[in-house]
């Protein structure tokens, strides 16, 4: 294991305390000094395990090359000094799910060789996780990652990279002072309205009185236009009030009656007890971590990986038969000077919390809907926290968390789904679709917020459908 030294690290350190409001002050008057920390300086790295050579190759002094080993620039399985010398079937932009499924699938089902470009300094996309040098803990870079898919193809397909350990993912959330389920199920209700619920015959009718109906001109019943209409016929005014419109304003800068249906209709809600966030028949965390998969999915001689190299300043020097592209649309038409698409980012404040060996807070995920802490009084402008020793069954004598917050600008996250965005997109597709000899895949070249798991589906089909002659042709 490859670590980088802790006092590289921008963090906040938080003595640990057996009262939790106690804490909760201490942590208030540290996240409102201001120091925000994106995590993307985050010390931990994990090992190269399968990958057979990594070369740098940018110029630096050893003490720079020891303070920013893991933002080198890195050729991954290369045996040649220059990859942009060499001719390759495939260039694929970007080294997240997309472009490393392609890629394998070209050197796994066809022999051919791939050169995959990636401007960030290690391979996963947002995928990526890494053990933090401070607490040995896994923890992701771009915030939690849990796999669930009800896709049989995709299950299937992930065992080759990885021992799955399953893990059925619970998120609570903080409302009134109270923490309840999320999604809402009977507990939630109970809790919030003082309520005596059992059954799901009785969860249905207290749902059918709360849920609102809106109809057309004719009286007729007629589908939710917004997101606000979404939450309001699944869960109606007090749930809504409560939490959906603060959480979404939260997240988006936006209340929901201005975002899409599609925004809202991804949650869930529950007329049982179930206090699973997912309920699709396959979950489970990879017990090596994401960044692991990766590795073992690149490592074939076929496939060449650069890093940190951005596509657009190696362009011309790219030899190859076809290209992937799996970063934003906008920025491959960056030229024609039209508008770009909105998306909405994340910060991650790093916390370790010494001399915990149990945990910070109740689950791995604890959501944050409300503006202001009913205990307490206090502002609360974050969206939710993850502590990831809770997953993996992971043991520290420290806990490490990550506080959550949604920003405009920065690494671009969730595309905003409203009528100038799809608009904007819909524009930039018709370009898409002219340029010759580029295929457009993922989820930031569809503009789309993709699962992992569709994010595989997606890149299967599309190789499959890609190669449909060439499979023909080798018989
Ligand atoms: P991804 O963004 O991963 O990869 C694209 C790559 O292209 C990036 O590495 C980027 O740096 C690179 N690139 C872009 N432009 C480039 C250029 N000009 N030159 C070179 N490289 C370039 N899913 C799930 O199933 N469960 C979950 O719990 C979560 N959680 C989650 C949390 C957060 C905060 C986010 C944002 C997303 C999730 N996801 C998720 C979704 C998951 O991250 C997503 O499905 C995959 O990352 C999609 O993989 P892609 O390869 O399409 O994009």
């Amino acid at each position: 294991m490859t670590r980088l030294s802790s006092d590289l690290s921008p963090l906040i350190r938080v003595p640990s305390s057996s009262s939790s409001s106690e804490f909760k002050s201490d942590l208030q008057t540290k996240t409102n000094g201001g120091k925000n920390i994106v995590a993307s300086s985050s010390p931990g790295l994990r090992s190269s395990g399968s990958i057979r050579k990594i070369m740098n190759t940018t110029s630096t002094t050893s003490q720079q090359q020891k303070q920013s080993a893991h933002q080198q620039s890195s050729i991954i399985n290369n045996d040649n000094d220059d990859p942009f010398a060499k001719k390759y079937d495939n260039c694929i932009v970007g080294a997240g799910l997309s472009g490393s499924v392609i890629a394998e699938q070209y050197a796994t089902n066809l022999g051919q060789t791939s050169l995959i470009i990636e401007k960030r300094h290690h391979i996963g996309g947002n995928c990526y996780d890494y053990v933090d040098a401070d607490t040995n803990i896994l923890v992701n870079l771009f915030g939690a990652h849990l796999f669930h898919t009800k896709h049989e193809r995709v299950w299937e397909y992930v065992q080759k990279f990885a021992e799955w350990v399953p893990y059925e993912h619970k998120v609570l959330g903080k409302v009134n002072g109270k923490i309840v389920p999320i999604p809402v199920n009977i507990d939630t209700v109970n809790a919030l309205f003082d309520l005596d619920i059992q059954t799901t015959e009785e969860m249905n009718v207290w749902l059918k009185k709360e849920q609102v109906e809106f109809k057309d001109d004719d009286g007729n019943t007629r589908a939710p236009l917004n997101s606000e209409e979404v939450a309001l016929t699944r869960v109606g005014q007090r749930l809504y009030d409560l939490i959906f419109k603060p959480y979404t304003f939260k997240q988006w800068a936006k209340y929901p009656a201005e975002l899409g249906p599609e925004v809202l209709s991804r949650i869930p809600v529950r007329n049982d007890r179930d206090g699973r966030y997912f309920s699709d028949p396959h979950q489970a965390l990879p017990k090596g971590g994401y960044t692991s998969i990766f590795e073992r999915m690149l490592d074939d001689p076929k496939i060449t990986v650069v890093t940190n190299t951005d596509y657009f300043e190696v362009k011309d020097r790219l030899k190859c038969d076809r290209v992937y592209y799996t970063g934003p649309i906008d920025s491959y038409f960056a030229d024609l000077g039209w508008p770009k698409l909105e998306y909405r980012s994340l910060s991650f404040e790093r916390v370790v919390q010494e001399d915990t060996p149990g945990y910070f807070q109740q689950a791995a995920v604890v959501n944050h809907p409300q503006n202001v802490d009913a205990e307490n009084g206090k502002e609360v402008d974050y969206t939710r926290i993850v502590e990831y020793k809770r997953m993996l069954n992971q043991t520290s004598d420290s806990t490490i968390y990550f506080i959550e917050r949604s920003k405009d600008g920065g690494e671009p996250y969730y595309p905003v789904p409203n009528k100038e965005n799809k608009d904007l997109y819909k524009r930039y597709q018709e370009m898409a679709e002219k340029e010759e000899g580029v295929t457009f895949v993922g989820r930031l070249a569809n503009y789309k917020y993709f699962n992992m798991d569709d994010a595989i589906l997606n890149a299967l089909e599309l190789f499959n459908e890609d190669t449909k002659d060439m499979a023909k042709r080798r018989g």
